[in-house]
């Protein structure tokens, strides 16, 4: 569990996080998203005690560690795990040698060390890797090493900074795959510091908006994608589709994240009232699911005699209208 409280970083005379409270608890993961230079990994480094708070605190697993000094901080350091982004690993050592650094330090016995990397080996799926060295691997693999190195100390939460940044996204899918299974299997708190929305969207429980060093939004997944006027829930829909220019009618674009709306909406829509007279097409649609919340985003083309009521008929069943027309009007919120 980490608990961050009133959390303010200055570097000189200037403010990089101010006055940022978050908490992740056992078993959660909270994706912390936000544009370049926000203060995402000023975050993560003092979450992982490399940087200390101008003031606040940080408190895992019950304990305020922003006081600790020398001894008491270095193991105070165990109980967070941290993956890098692009899991940066020793050139001369294998990938066991990788994994089996953090122990070194502890004075265990080889046989130890040895039983150890071989079950974190065998939890990131790298058993039959051990052998290789870093640049007989994908960027997947390393990533994959990165983390049994992060779990070696048996942490309780781990913070990751950028973990999928640069992958494909089949390899982004099975690392956070990957994640979600090692959270479930050891209850782990996770922080996940992000620019990417798929890890939003595949795994997190709660999510952060972070800008110029502010939270902006802070939520569950669920609340924040359920909530209208929510700028974030608006880019966790699925990808915006291309809109042709037309001269012939508008085109709409219509988006909801919901449990209500019906899923037959697309096709009943023939069925508006006052429909009959008018031309709409699809031009595309998607639908995905978060959390168990059906998400949509489609785009038609209205002939230009659209049925009075009919923008009605769609936002009566939750469904939001936005006329792609060149200013962007919002025509129902
Ligand atoms: N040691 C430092 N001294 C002075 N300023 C710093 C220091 N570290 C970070 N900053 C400043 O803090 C701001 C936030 O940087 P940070 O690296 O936390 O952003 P970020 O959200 O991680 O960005 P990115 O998405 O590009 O990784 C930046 O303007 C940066 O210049
Ligand atoms: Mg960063």
């Amino acid at each position: 569990m980490i608990e961050i409280e009133n959390l303010t970083k200055r570097f000189g005379d200037r403010t990089v996080l101010d006055d940022i409270s978050l908490s992740v608890g056992t078993g959660e993961i909270l994706a912390v998203v936000g544009p370049s230079g926000a203060g995402k990994s000023t975050l993560s480094r003092c979450v992982s005690f490399l940087e200390r708070p101008s003031s606040g605190t940080v408190r895992v697993d019950g304990k305020d560690f922003t006081r600790l000094e020398g001894a008491e901080l270095i193991a105070a350091r165990r109980s967070v795990g941290v993956i890098f982004q692009s899991a940066p690993l020793l050139r001369r050592r294998t990938v066991a040698q990788n994994v089996a650094l953090p122990l070194e330090y502890l004075n265990a016995t080889d046989a130890s060390v040895d039983k150890r990397v071989t079950e974190l080996l065998d939890r990131v799926g790298l058993s039959d890797r051990r052998d290789f060295f870093p640049a007989q691997l994908s960027g997947g693999q390393k990533q994959r090493v990165g983390i049994a190195r992060a779990l070696a100390l048996g942490p309780s939460n781990v913070l990751s900074d950028e973990a999928t940044a640069g992958l494909d996204p089949t390899t982004t899918k099975s690392i956070l795959a990957l994640l979600s299974h090692l959270r479930d299997e050891y209850g782990l708190s996770l922080i996940l510091i992000t620019h990417e929305m798929e890890v939003v969207r595949e795994i997190a429980d709660s999510v952060a908006r972070l800008d110029d060093g502010r939270i902006i939004e802070n939520g569950s997944v669920e609340d924040i994608i359920l909530d209208p006027t929510s700028a974030l829930a608006h880019e966790l829909l699925p990808d915006r589709p291309n809109v042709p220019v037309s001269d012939a009618g508008e085109i709409w674009e219509v988006s909801y994240a919901s449990r209500q709306v019906p899923l037959d909406w697309l096709t009943s829509i023939q069925n508006a009232p006052g429909i009959a007279g008018a031309q709409v097409s699809v031009l595309s649609a998607s639908v995905e699911a978060i959390r168990g919340i059906a998400v949509g985003r489609a785009v038609l083309a209205i002939s230009s005699s659209a049925p009075t009521g009919f923008k009605d008929y769609l936002t009566d069943r939750g469904l939001h209208v936005r006329v792609a027309d060149a200013a962007q009007q919002e025509v129902a919120a």
